[in-house]
């Protein structure tokens, strides 16, 4: 993948792309070239793909994990390269991928039961280039023991439904000092998480993400439309 970059616009392209045709006009794609020209005299950069280049070219499917989500959970668990990571579900691997990205070398064990998602899931690590770090499993999360035996992990992180019937599961495969963290889009999952939580002997945390974007043209002003809030992020770290 090539990105092209102008002040108000980005291509991203595959590597096999000889030539799009855009409203900045026609682009021609010269190998090794640093700054390319539209027919209608239009210049862009030409830069290797970054994470968010990436994430805007893989398939969707159920709600994923935004950048600023995974961000609050590096930032509040200090995860580390070389880690051992246990997911559910896995959705479309918008979390496990990002997740991969920051944390490679890295294992990280991504269980989805829906075999509509798996799919994507496994061409959208693929189109990312990171499989060699992560493993789908098309399989209900509660079957782990056929796969993630006599395993003790670094980091679990829950996104589904009934992550709250997972939770004493997740306190027996966690190291002594490692991380649950638990993604609830409402404060209703959030309530039911925590009175689980609570019967183990976890410190919790609890962090609301809200980010405001600001525009910059004309006036500088928080922007009218965007997503400011995603969900409530549990974290909660294993004592013993
Ligand atoms: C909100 S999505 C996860 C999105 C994912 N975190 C991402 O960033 O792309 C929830 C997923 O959990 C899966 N799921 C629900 N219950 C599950 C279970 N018991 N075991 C494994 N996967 C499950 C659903 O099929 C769905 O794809």
């Amino acid at each position: 993948m090539k990105v092209l970059l102008s002040k108000d616009s980005k291509y991203i392209i595959e590597d096999d792309v000889k030539e799009i045709n855009t409203k900045d006009g026609i682009i021609k794609i010269e190998e090794g070239k640093e700054i390319l020209e539209s027919h209608l005299g239009k210049k862009f950069s030409v830069s290797e793909p970054n994470l968010l280049d990436i994430l805007s070219k893989l398939k969707r499917g159920p709600q994923a994990i935004l950048p600023k989500d995974t961000m609050l959970l590096l930032a509040y668990t200090g995860i580390k390269q070389n880690s051992l990571i246990l997911e559910a579900g896995t959705g479309n691997a918008f979390f496990s991928i990002q997740l991969a990205w920051y944390l490679k070398p890295c294992k990280i064990y991504s269980f989805e039961k829906d075999p509509r998602f798996y799919p994507i899931a496994k061409e959208n690590i693929k189109k990312a280039n990171l499989e060699e770090y992560i493993e789908v499993i098309n399989d209900d999360i509660f079957n782990y023991e056929k796969y993630v035996k006599n395993l003790k992990f670094d980091l679990i992180f829950l996104d589904f439904e009934k992550s709250n019937e997972f939770i004493k599961h997740a306190f027996n495969l966690l190291k002594n000092g490692a991380y649950l963290a638990i993604f609830n889009p409402t404060i209703n999952s959030l309530v039911k998480n925590i009175e689980e939580i609570k019967k183990y002997n976890f410190q919790i945390n609890i962090v609301e993400n809200i980010v405001r974007e600001w525009q910059v043209e004309f006036y500088f002003r928080p922007k009218t439309l965007g997503i400011l809030h995603t969900g409530f992020l549990i974290i909660a770290r294993k004592i013993f």
